[in-house]
């Protein structure tokens, strides 16, 4: 079974993506997080540096692109095509109110007319205006505020041919806390005629080799934080081992291993960044999960959060690895 990377905006940029794969693998997929299509019709610097193939060393990367405007997403298919990848996913399923206000993430899901005709137009100027084809994915969430929502989806869905299909199976509402929505898994794999991705609360060995053994027939899993929390989650055979008790649990995390990760990923930004604030801005999200391996931390995991130059971030995070 596939596995993925989810996307992270603010988290899973190149450098990111670069070190975690040189230091814990175990991924066939990574996904950037979401490029926002706007009319200018141009990639933005930092856009184009996280696509650009010599800046990616992992196996494969889906750029992921956010909009709700077939004209625009053409547009932006064909820049990042000329960059050499011919797979493309669309954000289906972005929660936050400023996104959804504006009809795009899961705020496409509010109309599912609308919907079905910016799929049609986008699935033509694919068949149309491309040489060879595009292989256009999605990641969707199943809804706005009621599951009953999702069935119509579906349908729309179930019209297009789609290359895979990511469902994160919670409402735009849920946002990313309310328990996933699995009982409309099966439905929509019956339905969907296409490779179904499941993305969703995978924060355990336990949970991927459940998820594998009740949907078998799944082409992959995408996990997020459950990477960021325990770097090390995939490194057993997680999907196809038979010792469900052996894996129910996360394996304490070697943390020699996370310094090491994170001292160079550390490093990497702060070569790579301009801006000093930046890098430690993007420290202090990936501390938000890391942080768990050290649960007797709470100094110096206080003074990671407050940390204001790089000086205070280095000695914080010193003090917590050398304590
Ligand atoms: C900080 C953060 C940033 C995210 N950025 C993106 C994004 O750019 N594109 C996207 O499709 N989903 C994004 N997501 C959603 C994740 O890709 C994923 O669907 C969600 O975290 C659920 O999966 P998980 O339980 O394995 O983390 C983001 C989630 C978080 C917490």
């Amino acid at each position: 079974m596939k596995k993925c990377f989810a996307p992270l905006e603010g988290i899973t940029g190149f450098i990111f993506r670069n070190t975690y794969h040189e230091y814990y693998g175990g991924i066939d997929e990574y996904y950037t997080p979401f490029i926002s299509v706007n009319q200018t019709r141009k990639l933005k610097k930092r856009e184009l540096e996280d696509l650009l193939p010599e800046n990616n060393h992992v196996p494969a990367l889906v750029p992921q692109i956010l909009t709700n405007q077939a004209e625009d997403a053409l547009a932006y298919i064909r820049m990042i095509n000329e960059l050499g990848y011919d797979k493309i996913n669309l954000n289906m399923g972005c929660p936050s109110g400023t996104v959804v206000a504006k009809g795009k993430g899961s705020g496409m899901l509010r109309d599912p007319k609308a919907l079905d005709n910016f799929l049609e137009s986008l699935f033509y100027g694919l068949s149309t205006m491309f040489p060879s084809p595009i292989k256009l994915t999605a990641k969707t969430r199943i809804g706005i505020r009621d599951i009953s929502e999702s069935e119509e989806i579906l349908s729309v869905l179930a019209k297009y041919p789609f290359h895979e299909i990511i469902l994160h199976p919670r409402l735009q509402k849920d946002f990313y806390k309310v328990p996933v929505h699995m009982e409309v898994v099966k439905s929509w794999q019956k339905v969907l005629k296409v490779p179904l991705i499941y993305n969703g609360d995978l924060n355990t060995p336990g949970d991927v080799h459940n998820l594998c053994h009740t949907y078998p027939d799944l082409e992959g899993i995408m996990l997020g934080r459950g990477l960021l929390w325990h770097p090390s989650m995939l490194s057993g055979n997680v999907d196809s081992c038979t010792n469900t008790e052996e894996i129910a649990d996360c394996p304490e995390e070697d943390l020699r291993k996370l310094k090491e990760f994170h001292d160079t990923l550390f490093n990497r930004l702060l070569e790579v960044m301009q801006e000093p604030n930046n890098v430690i801005h993007r420290m202090k999200e990936l501390w938000f999960y890391l942080g768990c391996n050290y649960p007797d931390c709470e100094k110096q995991s206080k003074n990671i959060k407050k940390a204001k130059t790089i000086d205070d971030y280095r000695i914080a995070a010193r003090s917590l690895f050398c304590r």
